[in-house]
């Protein structure tokens, strides 16, 4: 990796998220070294890379850096002697998330982003084009860690990893980093006194929290999230809050992810998710109009920082995932982070070459999982049957 002067190459630098990225970065610019960043789009998606690269440029000129921004739609001249590269595209943009959506539950079966069919359409439009990436690495830029953002992360990962061969492959999601700041706010301790364990596969993992003095504070967490009080529910935007089956947790001992509603209770969220569909209010429907407000933001000459409003959309503390992730191994920091990462045994109910979304520090080397072992009953036919 080259030391003093790092080359950062985005593929679906165009998108919304992008000032978040940058303001991860900016963030970090003690530790990261960067001299270049690349955000690389398609013709189709040329005039947000327009847009929001000008926001970029203007966001580390206001931090008083003096990083180049270039704007390409040459992936090849991107990916050229590049470090890291990080993966926030959409295959077929918005307009494909909506078919995702729409198609499934037009037939009255669950239509998500990353979960059920449109999950799946998703993947067999994306696997493509993150096999085609890989190949242009291994030529342009063959010491690369390939960060990937891109969904559905874990099936994405799985293949960059295993059938594209890029063993240096870390997959990313913001779901947990919003589960440790919820336990720390609702236990009233700093998370950096808190332990966590998460485990399962992407959009579909679980979590136990330790405090200090190694007690397990998983079941109190239970009570506060979920039990009768319900004094906080789902933090995540894009997904409906229903409620869970509070005993069905207890019985558990394992904090679920969002989207567990889908599963545990499928009925309750098919329901509204149909209402959704007839009302033409899908998430995609909805993030396509979100998006079109934040880019009339980003085209303001003035705008030189992260406008609140993408608060909005169901990514947010994305850069505290990549950006740190970046971090942590350029720096061989340790940074006990939230991976997608290859099982090797982590996980004893699925298969060793197998992705799965894990807890570990993360160090010059990648990720290093702790080990978790088995499922309790209850969770691990549902998990296998997930993979
Ligand atoms: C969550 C997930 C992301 C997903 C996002 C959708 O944060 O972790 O994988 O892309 O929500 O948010 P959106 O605003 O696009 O519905």
């Amino acid at each position: 990796m080259t030391r003093g002067a790092l080359k950062i190459a985005t593929i679906g630098g165009g998108s919304s998220y992008t000032p978040e990225l940058i303001e991860g970065y900016i963030k970090r610019k003690d530790e990261l070294p960067i001299k270049e960043i690349w955000l690389v789009d398609i013709e189709a998606g040329k005039e947000k890379l327009e847009i929001v690269g000008a926001m970029a440029k203007r966001m580390i000129k206001a931090a008083g850096l003096d990083w180049e921004v270039h704007l390409t739609l040459d992936r090849e001249a991107a990916l050229k002697g590049a470090d890291f590269v990080s993966t926030q595209f959409r295959v077929g943009l918005l307009d494909a998330r909506i078919k995702d959506e729409r198609i499934p539950l037009s037939h009255g079966v669950l239509g998500q982003e990353t979960n059920g069919a449109g999950g799946m359409f998703k993947a067999f439009r994306t696997i493509p084009v993150i096999l085609a990436i890989i190949d242009d690495m291994k030529r342009l830029c063959p010491d690369a860690w390939l960060v990937n953002f891109t969904n559905p992360a874990g099936m994405v990962t799985e293949a960059a990893i295993k059938h594209g061969g890029w063993k240096k492959t870390v997959g990313l999601c913001n779901v947990p980093i919003g589960h440790r700041k919820q336990a720390a706010e609702m236990l009233g301790i700093p998370e950096e006194d808190l332990f966590f364990k998460f485990a399962g596969i992407n959009h579909f993992h679980w979590h136990r929290v330790w405090d200090k003095e190694g007690q397990e504070r998983t079941q109190e967490l239970i009570d506060l999230i979920y039990g009768p009080k319900q004094e906080q529910e789902n933090h995540l935007k894009n997904i409906f809050d229903a409620p869970f089956h509070y005993e069905q947790l207890k019985d558990l001992g394992m904090l679920p992810c969002g989207y567990h509603r889908y599963y545990y209770i499928e009925d309750e969220m098919l329901k509204h998710s149909i209402e959704e569909y007839e009302r033409g209010e899908t998430r995609a429907q909805v993030v396509k109009e979100t998006e079109g407000r934040l880019f009339e933001l980003y085209k303001d000459p003035k705008l030189d920082y992260k406008p609140k409003e993408l608060e909005e959309r169901g990514g947010t503390h994305y850069s505290d995932a990549a950006c740190e992730m970046i971090a942590s191994i350029y720096n061989d920091k340790r940074t006990d982070m939230v991976v997608s990462t290859e099982n090797n045994g982590t996980i004893t109910d699925l298969p060793y070459d197998c992705v799965v979304e894990v807890s570990g520090p993360v160090t010059a080397h990648g990720h290093e999982p702790y080990n978790w072992g088995a499922f309790p009953p209850a969770a691990r036919g549902i998990i296998q049957n997930m993979k």
